[in-house]
């Protein structure tokens, strides 16, 4: 099987990753934080370790701001639920994820706070002066993600922390395609949201939000936190403040594997790579005639997750040709991202995405464009059958 699935999910993993986790499971898994005996305090360090490391990764310097969390939607919306009061005004843009977009409309739907979407370009591209002129009084939030998870495109946050911080607003980032794979200085911001599934190579159910130190934030979900027990209320301190529960802690200790691996390789190399297999595989299909690809073709401003259709199939057919013919795997659909899919324009027909990452190849990206070139082919020839009507006559 060819995985181009990454922006998904990472399923190739460094083995260390797996092997973390097991030895997690098998040699120390006791309950972080919840007792005072030598497993439980071991398996809390092992949480300590790889709160710093992910710090480290995103230049943190109060490693405390940090919690983990399931993924990067409960990141968001925690984020987002936690700083958000009755009146606000929220700003989204219309490339981020239905985990932005849900958590806003839920909060309009309840009279809480309401929003306003950034319209981009048919490209993707998002202009700052929009922001700018969607900001209101009462604007308390403005959330963008880094990268589009439809196109790949990348967004200048830093630019729009600036914009934000200029006029008093809150700026959260959605790093759910860019952790692990673009340097992200989440000094710069107050809220990051990211998932450790992904580009940093952990389990699935990892993930984790940064807020900014002397930033007030309240609880979406409040419980056990191994701290402060003789409280009635969930305990001011960070991380405990939000994170209640046991911590999926084999998972977090593969993800520390991850990150281990991330600054092991570092940024720049793992960018390069995955620049340089998205370029090749762009340069190669855009001539394939019937490919049409959305978003930015310019392999400096994406991450490696490239959108197309083959004109006159439908998206969901090409990608079951691909798996079921080819052995590639690609998400063909609306990606969970209706806003961007209305930006693109390809609301109604959805487009395939290939999601490339650091373990993939040069060689398993000309597969792809051999199996993409013969599927355009034979929906031509097929296309050429029925306007010709050659069978009727066999
Ligand atoms: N949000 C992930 C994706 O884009 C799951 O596929």
């Amino acid at each position: 099987m060819i995985y181009f699935d990454n922006a998904a999910t990472s399923f190739y993993k460094p083995a260390q990753v797996s092997q973390r986790v097991y030895d997690a499971m098998v040699k120390y898994g006791a309950n972080a934080g919840r007792g005072g005996h030598a497993l439980s305090v071991q398996a809390g360090e092992i949480i300590y370790e790889a709160r710093e490391n992910v710090c480290r990764l995103f230049h943190i310097d109060d490693t405390e701001r940090l919690a983990f969390c399931p993924n990067t939607t409960y990141a968001l919306n925690m984020g987002m639920k936690g700083v958000i009061r009755p009146g606000d005004h929220i700003v989204i843009t219309s490339m981020e994820h239905n985990s932005v977009l849900r958590p806003a409309e839920s909060l309009r739907q309840q009279g809480i706070a309401s929003y306003s979407i950034v319209r981009g370009n048919e490209k993707g591209e998002i202009p700052l002066s929009g922001i700018q002129r969607a900001i209101r009084p009462n604007t308390r939030l403005i959330i963008m993600t880094h990268a589009s998870n439809v196109c790949g495109n990348i967004y200048d946050i830093a630019a729009a922390a600036k914009l934000a911080h200029d006029n008093g607003i809150l700026f959260m980032v959605d790093a759910a395609q860019s952790a692990g794979v673009l340097d992200i200085d989440a000094s710069k911001v107050d809220l990051l949201a990211f998932p450790g599934h992904k580009g940093l190579m952990g389990p699935q159910g990892t993930g984790g939000l940064y807020v900014r130190k002397g930033l007030e934030i309240s609880t979406i979900v409040e419980g056990g936190t191994g701290s402060v027990s003789e409280l009635y209320t969930q305990p001011q301190d960070f991380p405990d403040r939000l994170e209640s529960g046991t911590q999926n802690m084999p998972a977090i200790a593969g993800l520390d594997e991850g990150v281990r691996f991330v600054l092991r390789e570092g940024i720049d190399t793992i960018r390069k790579k995955e620049a340089a297999l998205t370029e090749f595989f762009i340069s190669e299909v855009r001539n394939i005639p019937k490919i049409k690809i959305y978003g930015t073709q310019d392999s400096r401003n994406k991450v490696g997750v490239v959108a197309l259709n083959i004109e006159g199939m439908d998206c969901v057919e090409v990608a079951a040709q691909l798996d079921e013919e080819y052995h590639i795997a690609t998400r063909g659909g609306l990606h969970c991202a209706v806003l961007a899919h209305e930006t693109l324009g390809t609301k109604d027909i959805g487009c395939v995405r290939f999601s490339f990452g650091y373990f993939n190849t040069k060689r398993e990206v000309d597969r792809a464009v051999f199996a993409l070139f013969k599927i355009a082919n034979k929906a031509k020839l097929n296309e050429f059958y029925a306007h010709n009507l050659i069978y009727p006559y066999f």
